[in-house]
């Protein structure tokens, strides 16, 4: 079926499911960062194999559950579990995100996890990203458009939303969370960078570096979602530590941050609702 059908498909199932749920925003859990889900009141959980299109969910610490509810008293749609570009398919995110679109979201806020190419943002750290380096070395909206979703060449300018970057910015302040930001650089993986690409990578300008996000901005951004991101900094890049870079550590780190994250993301979906 093609993804226009699929998400088309997936929204009547969550409608029948829940009639009368308009959420505000989509969420979209990374490695680790799924006790967010827990926070979400008057839950109704609809699996990933129930709803046509979406994607089956492999690697530890992703469930493959939309998760429809309400957070900081906000109704969301959370996407707990995303499959990534290098398990085989670039747009194995694009019914999920475009079904947050067509039950009515208005925005979408994505958070990874990701290797820091600056010493002074560490493990732990969270980031909120203002824009992006697609090295992927695909897009997943290459083949045919569809316009009912949105035009054949979607500009990225503001990509990540100015206002909504201003929202994570002053959510973090009134909690009192440290927050960087800058430019992640989506590697497809799944083989962590080699020193000479983690170089390569900040010598391009990129803050952070992960294997998720870009994409899913694309799909969004093409079908007019905003967008606002957080990533989780689990390592400093390949190269710029003593330790080697692994997905345990990167799990690890991601649930230290985990609390201040949820902190974040519910202040923000509350200031958006
Ligand atoms: N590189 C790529 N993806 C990642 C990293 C990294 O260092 N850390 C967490 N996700």
């Amino acid at each position: 079926m093609s993804t226009a059908t699929d998400a088309t498909e997936a929204a009547l199932t969550v409608q029948h499911r829940l009639p009368g749920f308009v959420p505000r925003m989509g969420i979209i859990l990374g490695s680790g960062l799924g006790p967010l889900a827990d926070k979400i009141e008057d839950a109704h959980a609809i699996a990933y194999d129930d709803l046509p299109g979406f994607p089956s969910i492999g690697v530890s610490g992703h469930a493959g559950k939309l998760i429809l509810g309400l957070l900081g008293g906000v109704p969301v749609a959370c996407l707990a579990g995303r499959a990534h570009a290098y398990e085989g398919r670039i747009d194995a995110m694009k019914v999920p995100v475009r079904t947050v679109k067509l039950i009515g979201a208005e925005a979408i806020y994505l958070t990874c996890a990701a290797g820091s190419m600056r010493e002074t943002v560490g493990p732990g750290s969270l980031m909120t990203i203002t824009d992006h380096l697609n090295l992927m070395g695909g897009n997943p909206l290459a083949g045919p458009n569809d316009p009912d979703f949105g035009p054949r060449f979607p500009p990225m300018e503001g990509a990540y939303d100015p206002e909504l970057v201003a929202a994570q910015r002053q959510a973090a302040a009134s909690l009192g969370i440290s927050l960087a930001d800058g430019v992640y650089a989506a590697w497809l993986g799944p083989a962590f960078e080699t020193p000479a690409e983690v170089r390569m990578i900040k010598a391009l300008g990129a803050d952070a570096v992960g294997m998720s996000t870009v994409p899913e901005c694309i799909v969004a951004r093409h079908c007019g979602l905003r967008v606002t991101a957080t990533a989780v900094i689990t390592n400093l890049g390949v190269g710029l530590s003593d330790g080697p870079v692994n997905h345990d550590q990167t799990l690890a780190a991601a649930a230290e941050a985990s609390e201040r994250l949820q902190g974040l993301v519910t202040e923000v979906v509350r200031a958006f609702g």
